[in-house]
């Protein structure tokens, strides 16, 4: 199957909590009437109102959303833990809504592994028998387990503590027998709901990347719940943002944060720092280049209202830096010489970089240079646009009519 296909979807899926759930506080959910209103009227719970997504192949899909939002309901209908009030559930060509008994068993064994909040080992049990219980489960003979169990723990990086009681280990360590736990059978599907939210931010960072890292290894297809955005920019090649059972907005980091679909998703991104997902290609600008043969006033014309430009050598490297700022005052001083006011102590960056690298060059207040693989000049950042993009989001967020979302 070759990337991009969807190997899990929800279809319209409602999901309704109560005694009657296809009644009355269906027909209201349908009807788009709020959860407190249909819970008022109904006495029902709505877990999910017309949700749909789908998670494609390779990817690490996250859905994000405060508590209460619906994300745990959301993962448990992929393996059935719940039953959807109507829609439909898709992992790789099965309708899981059909799966029952062993087969319904199988299914969860073989396609998916999952990890959670809470780790849920067996606390005297060895690191390795933890990480192997699914496979003993399956009634696979200890031998080949336990080599399954060992390559899974070097994936975490915990082969060392194989033979220790899992409550000797620290919270991370259990969590990464948790993640081990899931990827010992090899399944092509992880679901993680709140896998490291329990974790403290050092650790759980740590754990994010090795979670990237072993995804870029294996290339697994993951759903992941969070209710941190940061977490969920992080990580995720998509997000998707639920708000008290619905769907608000399906993006990339990039899309979320500098095209929030509303002001609720606006107002969780704020609290972001979209430095570490937004890329200096995005918003570097052409460079000015300057002649070093030129006159100091031919060079700053050159800059065609830039704050600096760059001269370059035959092969266009960039070698000096002109910034409007030294030049004026030169001028000022009556100077008239290009190479008196060129200066060599500007940073570069390159256009895969991430724009918070550029944090503290950009605080020097000097245009940065924008360099490919071999040193050679392809665009130019000025500080000024850093601070603008920065500020982008909070104008958005007064441009929307609080009144009306929130
Ligand atoms: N078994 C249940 N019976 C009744 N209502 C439920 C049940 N499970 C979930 N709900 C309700 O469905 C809604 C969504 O809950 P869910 O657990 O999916 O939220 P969540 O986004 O995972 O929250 P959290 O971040 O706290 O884990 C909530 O209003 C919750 O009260
Ligand atoms: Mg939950």
């Amino acid at each position: 199957m070759a990337d991009g296909e969807a190997i899990i979807s929800l279809e319209s899926v409602f999901k309704i909590f109560g005694p009657n759930p296809r009644g009355r506080a269906f027909d209201l959910a349908k009807s788009g009437v709020h959860k407190d209103d249909v819970q008022k009227q109904s006495g029902h719970v709505v877990g999910l109102t017309d949700v749909s997504f789908s998670v494609n192949k390779g990817e690490i899909f996250v859905v994000m959303g405060l508590s209460g939002s619906g994300k745990s309901t959301a993962i448990r209908t992929v393996n059935k833990l719940h039953d959807v009030t109507s829609g439909k559930v898709m992992v790789e060509g099965t309708d899981v809504q059909e799966l029952t008994g062993s087969a319904l068993q199988e299914f969860r064994r073989e396609k998916m592994g999952m990890v959670f909040q809470h780790f849920a080992l067996f606390p005297h049990r060895n690191v390795i028998d933890n990480t192997g219980y699914g496979l003993k489960v399956q009634g696979v003979d200890k031998r080949q387990r336990n080599e399954a169990a060992m390559r899974a723990l070097s994936l975490v990086g915990l082969e060392a503590y194989a033979l220790n009681a899992t409550r000797e280990l620290s919270g991370g360590m259990q969590q990464r027998v948790g993640l081990a736990r899931a990827l010992c059978s090899d399944p092509d599907i992880l679901l993680m709901d709140e896998a490291f939210s329990a974790l403290d931010p050092l650790i759980r960072r740590q754990m994010q990347d090795e979670l990237m890292s072993i995804q870029s290894e294996l290339h697994k297809t993951i759903l992941f719940i969070t209710h941190d955005l940061n977490e969920a920019l992080r990580i995720g090649d998509r997000v998707c943002i639920l708000r008290d059972g619905y769907v608000v907005q399906i993006g990339t980091a990039e899309e979320i944060l500098t095209q929030p679909a509303d002001a609720y998703v606006a107002e969780f991104v704020q609290d972001v720092d979209q430095g570490r997902v937004i890329d200096v290609e995005s918003v570097m600008e052409a460079p000015a280049i300057v002649d070093s043969n030129s006159t100091l006033v031919e060079a700053i014309n050159s800059l065609g209202g830039r704050q600096g430009g760059f001269c370059c050598d035959q092969d266009g490297k960039p070698v000096s830096l002109l910034h409007l700022a030294d030049a004026s005052s030169a001028l000022a001083q009556g100077s008239t010489d290009l190479k008196d006011v060129l200066r060599t102590d500007f940073e570069r960056t390159t256009a895969e970089a991430t724009f918070n690298t550029n944090y503290a060059a950009a605080g020097r207040g000097l245009p940065i240079a924008v360099v490919d693989e071999t040193g050679r000049l392809i665009g130019e950042l000025e500080p000024r646009e850093i601070m603008e993009e920065m500020g982008r989001v909070e104008q958005l967020i007064d441009g929307f009519d609080r009144e009306v979302f929130l």
